[in-house]
């Protein structure tokens, strides 16, 4: 059976969530591989598996729980994503980007973005978190393509300051407060599954990478579309390819998100509790 169009599957999923949650969550959240640990913090929470979402897919990677889970953190009221869809699972865009259309038709206009990422910048080592200042896109398909919705935004959007400016100062200052260092960075995008070669970390390196990862820019690009105002946090799990003198694993990614998950978990509940 051939999938519906997209505006109605954006309206079954908001629709379904509308009915289970009972308040308009202020703030969305991603939680990338290894980062669930987030979720636990969520008070008096509704947890909805996304199997019983329509139109969301049930997440196939290790480290991703493919749970929604609605509920009050720092004082705010949250929606958390436990797991995403990548592109490399085999999704096109439109799923991928799915869930943020929904975060928009429920009238979400922040969302925070976190993810696992290997560190380019000499100063980004297992463990460090790394707040996103701008992304490269150029091998990511874009989530734009095909009809416009012109309900969520226009034709050509601008991405000048995807991630807001504001966002990014408030969780800088957080950050020091806390004593915890944010290094800023770009972001690039590869598809994956496959890490990356060396070959390919020195040449996006030379066109300002600091981090690479195989997640969020789609997102991120749905939700500027969207008009929504944009965090995002990577937390280095290892040197990229080429870098580090040894071959990249996800049980490595995975192990080095849950020695590092306390700073984050500290550093994103503060955020949300300085939110303005
Ligand atoms: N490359 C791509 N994605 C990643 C990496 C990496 O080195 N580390 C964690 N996710």
């Amino acid at each position: 059976m051939p999938e519906k169009n997209i505006m109605t599957m954006i309206d079954e999923a908001a629709g379904f969530i509308r009915n289970r949650i009972d308040f308009t969550p202020e703030i969305a959240v991603i939680l990338g591989s290894g980062l669930g640990p987030l979720s636990k913090e969520i008070e008096s929470p509704t947890v909805i598996p996304y199997g019983e979402i329509p139109h969301f897919r049930v997440s196939t990677v290790a480290g991703h729980a493919g749970e929604l889970i609605a509920g009050t953190a720092g004082g705010r009221r949250v929606l958390v994503m436990n797991g995403r869809f990548h592109f490399y699972e085999g999704y096109p865009m439109e799923i991928v980007t799915l869930p943020i259309r929904v975060f928009a038709r429920l009238g979400i206009k922040d969302l925070i973005v976190t993810n696992a990422a290997g560190g380019i910048k000499d100063s980004l080592k297992p463990g460090s978190l790394m707040l996103i200042s701008d992304h490269l896109s150029f091998m990511c398909p874009s989530p734009l393509a095909g009809p416009n919705l012109d309900e969520f935004g226009p034709r050509f959007k601008d991405m000048t300051d995807v991630y807001t400016p504001e966002l990014r100062e408030l969780a800088q200052k957080t950050a020091d407060r806390l004593d915890i260092c944010l290094d800023d960075g770009v972001y690039c995008y590869f598809r994956g599954p496959q890490y990356e070669t060396p070959a390919e970390i020195r040449a996006v390196k030379l066109l300002g990478a600091d981090a690479a990862g195989m997640s969020t820019v789609p997102e991120a690009i749905t939700a500027r579309h969207c008009g929504m105002r944009i965090l995002g946090i990577s937390l280095i799990t290892n040197k990229a390819a080429g870098l580090g003198g040894s071959q990249l694993s996800h049980e490595e990614v995975g192990e080095i998100a849950r020695q590092s998950e306390q700073n984050f978990v500290r550093l994103v509940k503060n955020i949300i509790n300085d939110w303005n």
